[in-house]
């Protein structure tokens, strides 16, 4: 199972894993539980928070070299603080207006896909990847942030993560593959390759005074070292998660013919054949709930872990002190008696009306609680720009032939890659745009 894990941890799961509550196993010294149920998620993230609000050692191990003490991996007051400024700077009203800069980046990174009739073959899993790494750092760092800075940085982080693998099961679970990597030479030397980057594109933001950079240095509330640290933290939650969910959605809908009849109808009975604003295409009813549905599907994060700081319980069960508590929402949102038909792809269950009957807490991918996603809303809003607007202009089909397969490899990933073949849609004849009804 171990060896397995190491590779692709959700490979391990056998069939009973998906009706099960909560599940308790002992992996040497170490009490692992497994909560499974909205009733035990909102017990220990939401309930008991201040008991588990710590990351697991592994991952704050893995990633302090990194970060620091940034929000992803601090607690107590140090965290209480960060995640106060960093939901300031990722506010509703900051959010809604970076989405049009999500939309020119869209527009500058797919500039060369096909303008005429000619398709054109695309590894969708690489263009997201590409995408979503230009959004959050030309959110992050402004108009210079470019296609030499994103490769830079995915080169730098992937050496990083050479030695820190999160996918890997044994390493999660504190067995004996796990290295104290503070001490561990070749991680601190390429923690401070990412630094040195890091520290580049803070000083081009600084001088031309945009990006989101700016406005966390102008808090005033972080050092030189912390501004950094923070951004880092900002790029990485920011990056896979969108790239993967993007990845599946393309993915979802080329399998899916009639979510895709319904998404074209949205974007031209609501959108029409002009682009609407970004504000616009990011509050699409059937865009948001292809998103929601994708992502309960292929959650991008498919497990978190905390560690207990006390004794406690969870459901009646005993949890010790030092205890790792996990949520897997690879399980949780395929759960045999929460969702109807839980394998199918079928968006319509995140349509407003129907989304009041789902159960309260059974779908997680932002995590619930104080240490929720401070960047779903963005992430959600930039991800539905883009959707709308690629779907807008393009059809995707996935290669003939071609076996797709979830792996976790840091996020959970379509494995070996996407290979689409992209083409300029014609906007169908006979299409009716409606006339804007009065409010
Ligand atoms: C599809 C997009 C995203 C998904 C699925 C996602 C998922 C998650 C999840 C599950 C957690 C909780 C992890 C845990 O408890 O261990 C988390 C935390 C976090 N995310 Fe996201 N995320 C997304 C986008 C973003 C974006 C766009 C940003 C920043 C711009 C971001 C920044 C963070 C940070 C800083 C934390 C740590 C919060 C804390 O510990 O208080 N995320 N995210």
């Amino acid at each position: 199972m171990l060896r397995r894990g190491s590779t692709n941890f959700i490979s391990i799961f056998e069939e009973s894993a998906f009706v099960h509550q909560t599940m308790s196993l002992q992996v040497l010294t170490r009490q692992v539980f497994i909560c499974n149920s909205p009733e035990s998620i909102n017990e220990a993230f939401v309930e008991k928070a201040a008991n588990f609000e710590r990351k697991s050692p592994q991952i704050r191990s893995g990633l302090t070299p990194l970060i620091g003490d940034a929000l992803a991996i601090s607690d107590g007051p140090a965290w209480a603080q960060r995640r106060a400024l960093v939901e300031g700077v990722l506010s509703a009203s900051r959010t809604q207006a970076l989405l049009p800069e999500v939309l020119a980046i869209l527009d500058a990174v797919t500039a060369d896909w096909p303008q005429g009739p000619q398709a054109q073959d695309i590894d969708m899993l690489d263009a997201t990847a590409t995408l979503s790494a230009r959004i959050i750092g030309g959110l992050l760092f402004g108009p210079s942030f470019g296609a030499a800075e994103a490769a830079a940085i995915r080169a730098a982080i992937a050496d990083y993560q050479k030695h820190t693998d999160r996918s890997d099961l044994p390493l999660l679970l504190g067995l004996p593959s796990w290295k104290p990597f503070r001490q561990n030479t070749p991680i601190l030397r390429s923690a401070g390759a990412v630094h040195a980057l890091f520290e580049r594109l803070l000083a081009a933001s600084l001088d031309s005074g945009s990006g989101l950079a700016c406005v966390l240095r102008d808090s005033g509330q972080l050092d030189p070292t912390a501004l950094r640290n923070e951004l880092i933290s900002l790029y990485l939650g920011g990056d896979d998660t969108v790239g993967a969910l993007l990845a599946w959605v393309f993915y979802l809908v080329s399998q899916a013919r009639d979510v895709e009849a319904r998404l074209e109808e949205e974007l031209y009975a609501f959108v029409g054949p002009q682009l609407k604003p970004a504000e616009e295409l990011a509050r699409l009813p059937f865009v948001r709930a292809i998103l929601c549905e994708a992502a309960r599907l292929y959650p991008p994060v498919p497990m978190f872990a905390r560690q207990a700081q006390a004794a406690d319980e969870i459901n009646k069960r005993k949890i010790s002190a030092g205890a790792l508590v996990v949520v897997i929402p690879w399980l949780l949102h395929r759960h045999r008696n929460l969702w109807h038909e839980p394998d199918l792809f079928q968006p319509e269950r995140f349509l407003p009306n129907a989304r009041r009957k789902l159960r309260e807490n059974a779908f997680v991918a932002f995590s619930i609680g104080p240490r929720a996603c401070p960047g779903a809303a963005l992430g959600l809003a930039e991800a539905a720009v883009c959707v709308a607007a690629l779907s807008h202009r393009y059809q995707f089909r996935l290669k003939p032939g071609t076996v797709v397969e979830p792996v976790c490899h840091h996020t959970l990933r379509p494995s070996p890659g996407l290979p689409m073949r992209v083409q300029r849609r014609v906007l169908p004849t006979g299409v009716r745009v409606p006339a804007p009804r009065a409010s």
